[in-house]
């Protein structure tokens, strides 16, 4: 498939065949998934694919019972995760060091290193931090620097939820388009209970869920008619 028709072919699938599919493709999708851009290449979610079938009767009644739930052969919760920011700050500043060693000229390695290492070992645990009065220090200090010059001020802790949040739905996607290059359907889902959702995966008070997205194979009902799109013009500006 063209990228063009793989967009095409996907859809949001109401309803699955009794078919099972493949779970090594799946996770292939979900390997694929992981080369989404994400913020500061944090990386601060886990993805959960769920085959076990008493696992997914649980969760598809966490999802409400949508039919998309019920019937789906499989299930992929995408978590975000951001207790472990200093973990993924640690291993991608441990990377980039060696990048920054075997791809920068010797007389900037040791400049690069430094502004990697005051980066991820020290902003970034500082804006992911949620000790208590850090997040409303953060954001008025922010505030006070924007009126000097301009700079990324959304440093509230609801910030950088959304922060997460928006490169954990990128990896969504990109796992949705990945399943629909192999012919296999999908249906994002934001129609859940979180507590139980976080519950049946005995995830920690901090991990929140972005969406739960259903696999399998489209029945002969599974998608709703043709897709609705509000016309390009709507959306589409050019400046
Ligand atoms: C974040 C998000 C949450 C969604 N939640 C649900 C859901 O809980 N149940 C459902 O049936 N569809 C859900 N959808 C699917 C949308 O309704 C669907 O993508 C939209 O109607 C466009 O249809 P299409 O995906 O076939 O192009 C969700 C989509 C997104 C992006």
């Amino acid at each position: 498939m063209t990228l063009k028709t793989t967009l095409e072919y996907r859809r949001a699938v109401r309803e699955y065949l009794p078919t099972p599919i493949d779970p090594n493709v799946v996770k292939e999708c979900l390997k694929l998934a992981t080369l989404a851009p994400t913020s500061s290449n944090m990386q601060l979610y886990e993805l959960y694919h769920i085959t076990n079938k008493a696992i997914l009767t649980r969760l598809a009644k966490a999802c409400l019972s949508q039919k998309s739930a019920t019937t789906a052969d499989q299930m992929v919760v995408f978590v975000v995760r951001p207790d472990l920011h200093r973990v993924r700050a640690k291993s991608v500043f441990e990377f980039e060091k060696q990048n920054v060693a075997t791809y920068s000229p010797a007389n900037k390695v040791a400049g690069r290193i430094k502004k990697f290492d005051q980066y991820y070992n020290y902003l970034m645990p500082l804006i992911y931090s949620q000790k208590p009065f850090v997040p409303v220090a953060r954001s008025t200090l922010a505030c006070v620097v924007q009126k000097l010059r301009p700079m990324q001020a959304d440093l509230s802790y609801d910030d950088m939820r959304v922060v997460m949040h928006k490169s954990c739905g990128l990896v969504a996607q990109t796992f949705m388009l990945a399943m629909a290059e192999q012919g296999l359907d999908t249906c994002p889902m934001e129609g859940f209970d979180g507590v139980y959702v976080k519950e049946i995966l005995a995830l920690p008070k901090e991990a929140e869920i972005t969406m739960v997205v259903s696999c399998g194979l489209r029945s002969e009902h599974g998608v709703w008619g043709e897709r609705y799109r509000v016309p390009f013009d709507v959306v589409y500006r050019s400046l």
